[in-house]
């Protein structure tokens, strides 16, 4: 087995990224759910780098906020001067200078694992103090071309500084580089700024490199989506779009059915449990897991929840950090808003609302009825039109239906308030006051018959 190679990562995203025209930092705009940075970082760290360097610049505080919970030191470029710069502010950061570092893009989000690991294994094989990413393009446009010698690589030159020859070059270079870390800084402080933008060029560690007589080499990538970088919002939806159905082919492959990829949208690390179905226009979003043998009806969207096995939604269900149990029954057309649990082979029927409650096992609501602040123990009957009135316009109070109860349709339950367990409450109540165990409680007035009234009414209107 061979030994695993130990490197470090420096990621770049100190840049303004002036044409998505924002007022955010590039690298914090999104794609499945996740700021573009994230994904550079999550391949790294899954390719096995053991530290990150994160350079940043532009919205250094958003960036550090958007990064709190992850593992990485930054390194702040006060002036952004060019990418060789922005490597140069990484010096102390990076401690261990006997190892490669990997040096990526912050906004090209991409980039694979296997294509990391492939880089650096190369260089290391190799024996190189610098190894490039490059990716064959039909148009080139913008990118810096890979200039060779045969097989050698000799330099990279910058759209902006190239001769028309070198733009006809249709090999370019990825901003992805594998480099050793005593090279990386030593070759650095020989680039200068002497090109068309006046910028430290990382590039130029390539010729100096070569200078010096050191081993250059490359690598290049078949698929060259991993490189693209995001410039402008056209490229965050392309890019975002490639994302999204890798997201999904992952899933089919791990035994998901997907109707029709084109409208599913999965974010970048849900979950989806094997012989779960997936109609059109199903969203999940965030830190959703959604068990096995699970059916996603159209119209679903599902945000930070936990949907158990052999649960059923129906169409159009808006599901907002909640948990649903095993066999569990949905919808059509329920919103369960944060803090909602349904117990196992509960149901929650159309037009119906909870928030922050439990409804237990077995327990049903089926027909529009708002359940907000209850506890609602197991095999309870909720009529339809029940709600509990748990606000006074100040407080909010809660509503406790123990176990067994059948509440009649169109009943209030005025909070703070509790049903006993398996009383009884008639259709049309307004229940204000606790309601003991295995009673009937009816709160309205007695009905009123007239006779014949109805007939006499008639009778009148036709004399007329
Ligand atoms: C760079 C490469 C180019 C390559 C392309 C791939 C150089 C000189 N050119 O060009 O050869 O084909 O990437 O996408 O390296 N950044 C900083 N600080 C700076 C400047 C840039 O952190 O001072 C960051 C940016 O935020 C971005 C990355 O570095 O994440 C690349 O910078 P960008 O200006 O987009 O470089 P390109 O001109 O695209
Ligand atoms: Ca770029």
């Amino acid at each position: 087995m061979e030994s695993k190679i130990e490197f470090s990562t420096i990621i770049l995203a100190a840049g303004k990224g002036t044409r998505m025209k924002s007022d955010r930092p590039k690298v914090l705009h999104s794609i499945c759910g996740n700021p573009l940075i994230k994904y550079p970082l999550l391949a790294a760290k899954q390719a096995g780098a053991s530290n990150a360097v994160i350079v940043i610049g532009h919205g250094s505080e958003e960036v550090r906020l958007a990064l709190k919970d992850e593992d990485v030191t930054f390194a702040v470029q006060k002036e952004q001067l060019g990418t060789g710069h922005a490597v140069m502010v990484c010096e102390e950061a990076i401690k261990v200078r006997n190892q490669p570092v990997l040096i990526l893009c912050g906004d090209a989000p991409l980039i694979t694992s296997e294509t990391i690991s492939d880089l650096v294994q190369r260089h290391t094989l190799e024996k190189n103090s610098v190894t490039v990413l490059t990716a064959d393009f039909d148009e080139p446009f913008g990118y810096g071309r890979i200039v060779k010698d045969g097989d050698e690589l000799v330099r990279i030159v910058e759209e902006k500084d190239a001769t028309p020859e070198e733009k006809k070059l249709k090999e370019v270079n990825s901003g992805v580089y594998c480099v050793d870390a005593t090279y990386l800084f030593d070759s650095l402080a020989n680039v200068g700024r002497d090109n068309a933008q006046g910028e430290y060029y990382l590039t130029d560690i390539i010729k100096c490199g070569k200078d010096a007589g050191v081993k250059v080499g490359w690598s290049k990538v078949s698929d060259h989506d991993e490189i693209m970088g995001i410039n402008s919002r056209q490229e965050l939806a392309e890019a975002g779009h490639i994302m999204r159905l890798r997201i999904l082919d992952e899933l089919m492959t791990s035994g998901v059915t997907v109707v029709d990829p084109q409208s599913t949208y999965v974010d970048n690390g849900v979950k989806v449990g094997k012989d779960s179905i997936l109609d059109p226009q199903v969203r999940l979003e965030g830190h959703t897991v959604v068990g096995e043998k699970v059916i996603l009806e159209t119209g679903n969207i599902i945000i930070n929840s936990k949907v158990g096995d052999g649960t059923h939604l129906k169409p159009y269900c808006v599901i907002t950090e909640s948990e649903l149990a095993e066999e569990t029954i949905i919808g059509p057309f329920a919103h369960l808003r944060p803090g909602s649990t349904v117990k196992a082979k509960g149901k929650v029927g159309n037009f119906c609302e909870m928030k922050k409650s439990v409804l237990g096992a077995g327990s049903k609501v089926n027909h529009l009825s708002y359940i907000g602040d209850s506890e609602v123990g197991q095999g309870v009957n909720i009529g339809a039109g029940t709600v509990t009135c748990n606000y006074d316009g100040y407080n909010k109070y809660k509503t406790i239906i123990e176990d067994g109860v059948f509440i009649g349709s169109g009943t209030n339950l005025v909070a703070p308030v509790t049903v006993g367990s398996g009383a009884v409450i008639g259709a049309g109540s307004t229940i204000t006051r606790n309601v003991p165990s295995d009673s009937l409680s009816l709160s309205r007035p007695e009905q009123k018959v007239l006779k014949d009234w109805a007939k006499k009414r008639r009778e009148e209107r036709e004399k007329k």
